[in-house]
Order: C-alpha cells, then structure tokens, then sequence
C-alpha cells in the first residue's frame, strides 16, 4: 500500500525548522502532501500563493519534486487528508509548550477519523526555538534571520518590508 502523509500548517513563511521536519518526514513515507491551510485564523504576511511558491521552490531545490508535493486546502484537515487518500498527518514538535495544542488537535483528528494517524517528530536541536511568528517579529525589528529561514524567504521578507 502506498504511505501517504499530510504535513500541514501556516508557512508564513516557510522555516529551516519546517523544511527539517519535510526532510526527514518525507523518508517516513511514499509521498508527502505538504498543505499550506488557507484559513488559520491568522492574519498572515504572505499570501496563500506566495507561501506555496515559497515552498515548492524549496522542494525543487531539494530535488524531490518527485516524492513532495505542495498544495493549499481550505476546510477540515481531516477532510482534506480523507479526500488525498492519506493514512497520516505529520508534524513537528519543538518545545514541551506545543504539546498541549498538538495532543488537542491530534484527539480531535482521531476522533473524526481513526483511521488517519498523526505522526510526530521532534525537530533537531538546531531548529528547536524557530517559529514563523517570531521570524517575522525579529526581521520586523531588523535582526538577522539568516539562521531561521532559507535565503528565498530572506528576500521574500525583505521585499515585503521595502
Ligand atoms: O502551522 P500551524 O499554524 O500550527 O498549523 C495549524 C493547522 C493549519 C494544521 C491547523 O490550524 C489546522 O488543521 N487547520 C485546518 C482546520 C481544522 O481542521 N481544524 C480542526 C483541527 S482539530
């Protein structure tokens, strides 16, 4: 049977911390969705086309065109997942704070569809701290986030703020 995994989220932008979990997700699996949500509840600083860009220009630079696709959905991720023929939904765990969201959501997901398993990584050391939110804050006040996101996000964020 083919694996296929959902990795869903925001991606605005797209992190060092994101494209390690897609790395190391995509070995987990035959074939990983990555689903950029269009309604998040978020106001976000690109658009759903911009973030998507942003992604699958990575992806191709990685050389896995192949193997990762991108794409955006609206609704229930549940649905979405049900609807790409996926048996899991991946996503990455960095501090202890984000296991109470995640544990939430994952109950949720199960109870409306047990038979989609939410599968976990823990992002590497080095990403451990990288958040969207606070990448955007940090180039908002002018620090340096060449740590934190890929040098196509750099320039993406810089012609955003000039
Ligand atoms: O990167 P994020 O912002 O943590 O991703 C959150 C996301 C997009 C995965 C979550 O908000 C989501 O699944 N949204 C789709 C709507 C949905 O299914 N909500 C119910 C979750 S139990």
């Amino acid at each position: 049977m083919t694996q296929t995994a959902i990795y869903p989220g925001s991606f605005d932008p797209v992190t060092n911390g994101h494209l390690d979990i897609i790395t190391r997700g995509a070995t987990l699996c035959d074939h990983l969705i990555i689903a950029v949500a269009r309604h998040s509840g978020k106001s976000p600083m690109f658009s759903i086309d911009e973030r998507v860009a942003l992604l699958e220009a990575e992806i191709a630079a990685m050389g896995k065109t192949d193997t990762i696709s991108v794409t955006s959905f609206e609704g229930l991720l549940i649905d979405f997942a049900r609807t790409s023929g996926a048996n899991a939904i991946l996503r990455g765990l960095r501090a202890v704070t984000d296991f109470e969201y995640e544990f939430q959501m994952t109950g949720m997901n199960r109870r409306m569809d047990p038979t989609i398993e939410t599968i976990f990584l823990m992002a590497s050391e080095r990403n451990q701290f990288i958040a969207s939110s606070m990448v955007k804050e940090i180039a908002n006040l002018k620090g340096d986030i060449s740590g934190f996101v890929p040098k196509s996000v750099m320039k993406a964020m810089a012609d955003k703020s000039s």
